[in-house]
């Protein structure tokens, strides 16, 4: 966790009053611009959670991070959109975050694109990952409709994890989602 931890601290840049006035924009994107940093990100997630069988990415940085998870652990990744991008029948949540609000949404039936091993796996484990933790409200919302989805399908039994680069710990994000959720992990690289 040292080097990943490193590598975020080394990538990371704030952006005082923005997008709005009194927030404070964490902006992970420097990241990407170095291979050696992002591969040590990779790295961390890789031998973290070698036991997980699918991975979940949050619109939009969530997608970068779960991509390149998925390929490294040869698991299927899945997109967890804003409003009104997917088309057939969808499950959604909406939710309040730092500076707005939003809804998500995932395809109903996305699961019968997973093969029969994946889907009959008995410890089914679901990661979920952004770049930032701040007031919590989109994980909560990422994790609500994931456990729609794991119900939608029969699989109440499925495990779901967390994962962000960062969290910003005065707005409370990990208090927000345990007091909700006390069977969700919550793992976060480097707090600020
Ligand atoms: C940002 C960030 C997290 C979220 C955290 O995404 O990437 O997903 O806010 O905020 P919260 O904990 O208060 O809910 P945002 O929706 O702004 O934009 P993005 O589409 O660029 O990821
Ligand atoms: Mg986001």
């Amino acid at each position: 966790q040292s080097c990943a931890k490193k590598a975020v601290i080394k990538r990371s840049v704030t952006y005082p009053d923005w997008p709005n006035k009194g927030v404070s924009f964490l902006d992970i994107s420097p990241l990407f611009l170095s291979y050696e940093d992002f591969d040590t990100l990779i790295n961390y997630w890789q031998y973290r959670f070698q036991d997980v069988q699918l991975v979940v990415g949050l619109e939009a940085r969530g997608f970068i991070l779960a991509t390149a998870i998925s390929q490294r652990l040869k698991i299927p990744m899945m997109m967890m959109r804003k409003k009104g991008k997917l088309p057939g029948k969808t499950l959604s949540e909406s939710y309040t975050k730092e500076y707005g609000k939003d809804e998500f949404e995932i395809q109903e039936d996305v699961f019968r694109h997973l093969s029969p091993a994946t889907k009959s796996c008995k410890n089914f484990h679901v990661l979920i990952v952004d770049d930032i933790l701040a007031t919590g409200g989109t994980l909560c919302a990422s994790i609500e409709l994931v456990r729609k989805l794991l119900k939608a399908n029969s699989m109440t039994n499925a495990k779901i994890s967390t994962s962000l680069i960062s969290s910003i710990k005065c707005l409370k994000g990990k208090e927000n989602i345990y007091e909700k959720y006390n069977d969700v992990s919550i793992d976060v690289i480097h707090e600020i």
